[in-house]
């Protein structure tokens, strides 16, 4: 029996020594396996790279040999070979979603220039579904501690540290998302947005003074956070839901789950989802309605109250017409889909 199974036993120094002196094999047998694994490593990493130059070679002959394409005459060989060379450069995109890439702006601020690009789907998968599972586990918590905020804990202290951790949530979301960008996520611009607005409007209310303003805005913020979170946990549910049928989709050749089944069940989800997702958004109406009218009433004396009444009514004015945006294009592509 080893050293390691018997913590807790009594045992001989002799025994000791023996468990030692089998372990030195053990350490030799790890050594060897690292150096195998830092050769495949550094090979691996210079076959990517001649695979990305060999890629980006070929866009740019292609994008020059287009351009010289079209200024020769036109003739159906002439549009026979645009069309090939599109249908090259879409599978040169997708061989590329694997390969290293520039990161955007706000990603080489945090991180710089290192390589984010996840290089297989099922780490892609994984990395996605921890996002989703980090929504919903931050969702539960702010939903626990607005309930404590509303019936138990009525200090300004608390208040400010629930806003912070909001805060704190939105700014590892817009990280989170920007590194699922370059991966190929088509996550709407706006959402993105939305996480930076919200980050402005946890940061203004982490700020904003213990005041008869504040407090008489409190029980409407509070009420709406319960609610929001509320929606978050049931937006995980149809979110994490799609992922993983679209994943199967992927997956399953034999096609047993079918793209007309995964839209059913994505529409019944929707239309579920829908109405708690437009009640939430006239609900941030109404509270730049409130803050309107508390600002009018208090001469707009503090800047937190038309800031926060204008970060409300921008983030209503994004969410409900990207929603409707949303759903009108789900709708066409499911039309799309019953007549092919
Ligand atoms: N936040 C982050 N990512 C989102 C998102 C959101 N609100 N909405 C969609 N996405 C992601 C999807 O996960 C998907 O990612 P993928 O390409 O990596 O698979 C991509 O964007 C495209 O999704 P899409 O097909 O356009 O939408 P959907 O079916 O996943 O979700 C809604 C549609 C309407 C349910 C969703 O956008 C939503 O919940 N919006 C409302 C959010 C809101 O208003 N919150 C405030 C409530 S008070």
């Amino acid at each position: 029996m080893e050293v390691a199974q018997r913590i807790g036993q009594t045992i001989s120094f002799e025994t000791c020594q023996e468990e030692w002196n089998a372990l030195a094999g053990d350490y030799e047998k790890c050594l060897d396996k690292n150096k195998e694994y830092r050769k495949t490593a550094e090979s691996y990493h210079s076959q990517r790279n001649a695979c990305k130059s060999q890629i980006d070679r070929q866009m740019k002959k292609l994008k020059i040999l287009k351009e010289s394409l079209k200024k020769t005459s036109s003739s159906s060989e002439k549009k026979d070979l645009l069309e090939k060379i599109d249908e090259r450069k879409r599978s040169l995109d997708e061989i590329g979603k694997f390969l290293p890439r520039k990161n955007g702006f706000y990603l080489r601020l945090i991180v710089g220039q290192v390589n984010m690009i996840l290089d297989s789907t099922a780490d892609k998968f994984r990395y996605k579904d921890e996002y989703e599972k980090f929504k919903l586990y931050c969702s539960v918590t702010t939903l626990g501690f607005a309930v404590a905020l509303v019936f138990f804990l009525n200090h300004r202290v608390f208040d400010a540290m629930f806003s912070f951790v909001l805060l704190w949530y939105y700014c590892t979301l817009t990280v989170r998302e920007s590194i699922l960008i370059v991966n190929g996520s088509r996550i709407k611009g706006w959402w993105v947005m939305h996480h930076y607005v919200s980050v402005l409007l946890s940061g203004t209310n982490v700020i904003w003074g213990d005041n008869e303003a504040y407090r008489e805005f409190r029980p409407v913020l509070m009420t709406f956070s319960i609610y929001q979170s509320l929606v978050q946990v049931m937006q995980y549910y149809y979110q994490s839901g799609c992922l993983y049928r679209l994943r199967a989709l992927g997956e399953r050749h034999d096609m047993d789950l079918t793209v007309e089944g995964f839209q059913s069940w994505m529409w019944r989800g929707l239309t579920f989802l829908l109405p708690f997702l437009f009640f939430g958004h006239l609900w941030q109406l109404y509270n730049a309605y409130t803050l309107m009218t508390i600002g009018i009433k208090y001469n707009f004396n503090e800047w937190q109250v038309p800031a926060l009444a204008l970060l409300f009514f921008t983030l209503f004015c994004g969410n409900f017409f990207t929603t409707i945006n949303v759903v009108v294009q789900k709708q066409k592509k499911r039309i799309k889909t019953k007549e092919q």
